[in-house]
């Protein structure tokens, strides 16, 4: 008989390991809250970009179903929890989604189950939060239940690293619960790494999380004193990528998104100062200078159309690509919306266009925009054009030559034509 996966959450990061699993032969059920998610997957329609409607339905053909049912954890040999780490209305880690399944698990786990958290948090939680709810009546990690901490690495978009190809890091309450949980994943992952223990796979993930925070926030920062000096900084950053060893190529942007590097870091930086008292210096530096960003970049709107003797009040910008990274859909965290909101401050209609979102309710507003279809007739009617995704989808070269006045802030077009960020 196959052994029975649940994995809390089917989401972005639970879905795609979900369906991994049930390839590899566990009969998988898929839990989460949201029952219009679970009855939407169960009919075959999926909401996460990586996976086709085509997988799911093969998935489902293989032993995977959605479910709502929690009592699903009682009969399950593994269980393994993805649910969302938001940040609190004060900043600080929102643990709620994670506490909820523990205590979930904790009501229906059967001596002998393996359990792992791979949602992103703060060294400590897997110990500190996640276990106390799980063991009860006296059981023990290790011996009753083992209990682990696993990192999500998946990269929405990727199309080179997915769930089998990333390598792996998992770190248990105790030996045996590392043993255990590094025995599951290699049934299904190529390549597993043991961390010493718990806290130090929680931190790797923060770690890799800080490390991109603190390295866009390096060239967000470098872009704005380079124009001032007219100097390309992209150009800069493809020399200096030719170095075969000791750099890693960074590019300036719109800011940062999604519902990893604009949160994960916080994680770190609010146990550090909770447990010790200090604070994490690089990370709140970045997180100024890349919340900045946006901002800067509605400056330099303001600036190409004053330069045209346009007052940015009344000025019609489009926006291309409004999603947090290129060539997919999720529109988490943003940076088109704080870049928006200043603009709609300032006045100016503010238009659209990204073949991923056809509405876009602007965070901060109550602006609801639909975008446009006919690109080449927006680009025409706009008095600016900012480039804030560039998507695949995109010809870059044409739209930049049909615009009045085109800002791009990724660096990707070459015309001179085009004002660099
Ligand atoms: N999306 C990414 O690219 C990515 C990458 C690496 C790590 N992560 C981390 O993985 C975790 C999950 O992220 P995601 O992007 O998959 O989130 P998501 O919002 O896409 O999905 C989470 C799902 O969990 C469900 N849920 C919430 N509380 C629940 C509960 N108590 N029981 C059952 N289901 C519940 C929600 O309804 C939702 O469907 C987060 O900690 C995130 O930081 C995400």
């Amino acid at each position: 008989m196959s052994r029975k996966l649940v994995v809390v959450g089917q989401g972005y990061v639970g879905l795609p390991m979900a369906l991994r699993a049930a390839e590899k032969g566990f009969a998988v059920v898929g839990l989460d809250t949201n029952a219009s998610v679970v009855e939407a997957l169960n009919a075959g329609t999926s909401h996460i970009d990586d996976v086709s409607d085509d997988e799911l339905k093969a998935g489902l053909a293989a032993g995977y179903a959605a479910s709502t049912d929690a009592v699903e954890i009682a009969d399950a040999d593994v269980v393994v929890v993805c649910v969302p780490t938001p940040l609190s209305s004060d900043g600080g880690p929102d643990l709620g989604p994670v506490e909820g399944a523990a205590r979930a698990i904790g009501e229906h786990v059967q001596r002998g189950a393996l359990v792992i958290l791979e949602s992103t948090t703060y060294p400590g939680t897997t110990e500190e939060v996640f276990a106390p709810l799980i063991l009860r009546d006296g059981m023990q990690a290790g011996r009753d239940v083992n209990i682990a901490f696993s990192p999500e690495r998946i990269d929405p978009g990727n199309e080179q690293f997915g769930v089998r190809n990333t390598p792996k890091v998992v770190g248990g309450l105790t030996s045996a619960c590392t043993k255990a949980a590094s025995e599951f994943y290699r049934e299904f992952i190529d390549t597993v790494v043991e961390a010493k223990g718990a806290k130090e796979a929680e931190m790797a993930k923060l770690l890799e999380n800080t490390f991109r925070h603190v390295n866009i926030a390096l060239v967000n920062e470098m872009v704005r004193f380079s124009h001032e000096l007219d100097i390309d900084l992209w150009d800069a950053i493809d020399c200096a990528a030719t170095k075969p060893f000791g750099y890693m190529a960074f590019r300036p942007g719109p800011g940062v998104g999604g519902h990893c590097i604009p949160v994960d870091p916080s994680y770190l930086s609010h146990r550090v100062k909770a447990q010790l008292g200090y604070a994490f210096r690089m990370v709140e530096l970045a997180e100024e200078i890349n919340t900045a960003a946006p901002l800067y970049v509605a400056n330099r709107v303001w600036q190409a159309l004053n330069e045209r003797r346009i007052a940015a009040n009344g000025a019609k910008v489009l926006l291309l690509g409004v999603t947090y990274k290129a060539n997919i859909s999720d529109r988490r965290e943003s940076p088109a919306d704080p870049l928006a909101k200043r603009l709609l401050e300032w006045g100016a209609e503010v238009s659209y266009h990204d073949p991923y979102v056809s509405n876009w309710h602007v965070e901060g507003t109550d602006v609801e925009l639909t975008g446009e279809t006919d690109v080449d007739a927006a680009v025409n009617g706009a008095d600016i054009v900012v480039l804030l995704q560039a998507h695949s989808a995109f010809d870059l070269d044409a739209l930049a030559s049909a615009a009045k006045s085109f800002l791009d802030t990724r660096g990707v077009v070459k015309s001179p034509e085009v004002i660099r960020l």
